[in-house]
């Protein structure tokens, strides 16, 4: 077994899980879909060559995602799966080849194709005809109540119709669909958005989901969403067909989309998927492919499901959306770590609800290899519609005196040097003071997800940096010191400025792991910050830990541990970190508090699947009453804590004589 596949997967997992908690809690992604499935792919495609390694708590593992803290569960009594991508005819082709290798093979395989409405899916339950409640997707096993939220959308029957008349049982039923976001409707909720200075939606999806979640119904039926339904569940029937179940909800007062087609192969359901993306353009709501199921239920039943997703159904992904444009210009900008990023500064053109003038050109490597020039016609693409990208240049039309890019030498933002490591693309800024570093870890410090000070963004950080009243992130608690000045800045008022105190007063409660991710410590994602807060009792006993001390913990790889000694040897660090502990923030983990919980100071290890508890959840578990989980068995571990189809952690347990306990005698010990 390799240490070095462990290390990568074990990064790859965390990075996926912060992509993850950015995608379904923040609803504010950086990443497109595409990319997303490829980091997903690059995981299936090293676990499959180390099966060995492969761990329940892995992404690909699992259909779940983050919940939401303001909504109470709800679990699914039918687990909500997701659907496998396909890209191409021949990936479709070997769909319909693994249906048939599944069913006896006398039987006829019909698929019904329908649009894969881009949006948020939802499960509803109807006792007796009447909505009793409703559910997000959630992590597929549990969602979040939403009823009063959903209430408000008005092709959401609230009492279902010809429920007698029908001629099965559909006295207890849930129905699932897509809520959506029609694009004018999306496009002008935006446009608000913008006057009132706030955060505009990245997409009709994130703003569909973004409404679901809302905490005032009113505000949710302002917003005008509409939902599609397309699966049918009844508890005391059994349904014969997908495409009879789309006609029976019809008549149950539900909106199904016109789109929908029976097909008698794979070849006609492939000649409708692309009869559908020719269609796509027209229609008044995003789609971003088709999804291609089993007609009979029956059928459905014997293929079943893998991991996350049913081997009956598939979607197909339409190619991204193209537009073509001038690219003017391309202007290098720096981030909070240094990295220089060339950006692409477009001739403004309109491409899947958004007007775009700008796109990442991810370094300058990239412009190298697709030779993109100043001047050139470029092909811009908004892959999974989040951050619009250049695909290539329409060479044809190039200008013959047109020349090369060439790399700036020096900082764009404040003329110092640049350095690249030599295992990288990217070139960095080699002055942390540099103001464009300045700003982006000040925005990061006060980002949702990490201090989350409402009202200190992009704008006041700019102003207050340019107007010296910020330069490091500590300097934010002395703000209120400056009240006055502040006050006195042209545009802010009193009472904005009084706003933004409190709100950074109220930062100070915002618990060790948040405050670690603030830190904007390199690869330490909101993922690693929770773990490393779990397995360190304060931030002094994580800035003396050793490199190895870092790498026992489950998931946390060499370039993480690095990366946070890198940091903690910088003086005007531990400086800083000095100075935001005198200004009460917290830099305890909660299990201090707890010192003499049941498993204070024991070590766990955990190897298996667990019944009743995600690993995450245990891990928590443990912390809370003062323990901690480490990823390899050593004679310092108290207990391993096995589950089904445990590894080889197992053996050398045995081996070295170390207590092993199983889940039910994990509960006992929790219970005292
Ligand atoms: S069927 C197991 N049908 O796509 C079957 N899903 O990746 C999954 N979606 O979570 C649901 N249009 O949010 C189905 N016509 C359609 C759909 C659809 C959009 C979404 C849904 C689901 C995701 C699966």
């Amino acid at each position: 077994m390799s240490n070095q596949a462990q290390k990568n997967i074990e990064e790859l997992k965390q990075k996926i899980l912060d992509h993850d908690y950015r995608y379904y809690v923040l609803t504010d992604p950086i990443i497109s879909d595409q990319e997303y499935d490829m980091l997903i792919k690059e995981l299936e495609n090293l676990e499959a060559k180390y099966p060995d390694l492969i761990s329940p708590d892995s992404p690909t593992q699992r259909v779940g995602k983050d919940l939401n803290k303001n909504f109470s569960p709800v679990q699914h009594t039918i687990p909500m799966l997701s659907l496998a991508n396909t890209y191409s005819e021949e990936e479709l082709l070997e769909f319909d080849r693994r249906v048939r290798a599944g069913l006896p093979d006398s039987e006829k395989i019909e698929y019904v194709v329908e649009l894969k409405i881009d949006g948020a899916s939802v499960n509803i339950r109807y006792v007796n005809g009447v909505l009793l409640n409703a559910a997000t997707r959630g992590d597929g096993t549990v969602g979040e109540e939403i009823t009063a939220n959903l209430k408000t959308i008005k092709s959401v029957p609230l009492k279902l119709k010809n429920l007698t008349s029908s001629s099965y049982k559909l006295r207890d039923i849930e129905v699932r669909g897509e809520i959506f976001m029609k694009l004018e409707d999306f496009l002008k909720l935006n446009k608000e958005r913008e006057i009132a200075g706030e955060k505009l939606f990245a997409n009709p999806r994130n703003s569909a989901a973004g409404t679901l979640k809302m905490q005032d119904p009113r505000v949710v039926a302002k917003r005008k969403l509409s939902m599609f339904s397309y699966t049918l569940i009844s508890k005391e029937d059994k349904l014969i067909s997908q495409f009879e179940n789309l006609n029976i909800l019809k008549d149950l007062g539900f909106v199904v989309n016109p789109e929908t087609t029976l097909c008698f192969d794979i070849k006609e359901a492939l000649q409708i998927c692309h009869k559908l993306e020719a269609k796509r353009e027209s229609l008044p709501y995003e789609i971003d492919g088709a999804v291609i199921k089993v007609n009979s239920i029956k059928q459905q039943g014997i293929l079943g499901n893998i991991a996350k997703s049913p081997r009956w159904a598939v979607a197909f992904k339409f190619k991204a959306r193209q537009a073509i444009s001038v690219l003017r210009d391309i202007s290098w900008q720096v981030g909070r770590i240094g990295t220089v990023t060339p950006v692409a500064e477009l001739e403004p053109v309109f491409l899947s609800g958004s007007t775009i003038s700008r796109a990442t050109l991810h370094n300058f490597d990239e412009i190298k290899r697709k030779d993109i020039r100043i001047g050139d016609k470029v092909i811009i693409e908004k892959g999974g519609d989040v951050i619009p990208k250049i695909v290539g240049v329409v060479l044809a039309e190039r200008d013959k005196k047109s020349k090369p890019v060439r790399p700036p030498s020096k900082c764009p933002v404040c003329n110092s040097g640049l350095f690249k490591p030599e295992d990288e693309v990217a070139w960095y800024c080699e002055n942390s003071e540099c103001p464009a570093q300045i700003r982006g870890r000040l925005e990061h410090f006060s980002a949702r997800g990490a201090m989350d000070i409402e009202g200190l963004g992009e704008a006041l950080i700019n102003l207050f940096v340019e107007k010296g009243f910020l330069h490091s992130y500590d300097e934010i608690y002395n703000l209120k010191n400056h009240r006055n000045d502040l006050i006195n800045i042209e545009r802010l008022g009193e009472k904005s400025i009084d706003n933004l105190l409190k709100a950074i007063e109220n930062s100070k409660k915002q618990p060790f792991a948040k405050i670690l991710f603030a830190l904007g410590i390199r690869y330490v994602g909101i993922g690693a910050a929770k773990k490393l807060a779990i397995s360190f009792n304060s931030i002094d006993d994580l800035i003396s830990a050793s490199e190895e001390e870092i790498l026992e913990i489950h998931e946390i790889g060499e370039s993480i541990s690095s990366s946070l000694k890198n940091f903690f040897s910088n003086k005007s660090n531990i400086e800083i970190i000095d100075r935001l502990k005198s200004a009460g923030l917290n830099f305890n983990a909660e299990k201090k508090i707890l010192k003499r919980g049941v498993l204070f100071d024991k070590t766990f290890v955990l190897t298996g699947t667990l019944s009743g508890f995600t690993r995450e959840e245990v891990g928590d578990k443990i912390a809370s009453l003062g323990g901690k989980v480490t990823s390899t068995v050593s004679n310092k571990t108290d207990y391993v804590l096995v589950g089904d189809k445990p590894g080889s952690k197992i053996e050398k347990a045995k081996g070295l004589g170390v207590k092993i306990i199983n889940e039910k005698e994990f509960i006992e010990m929790l219970n005292g």
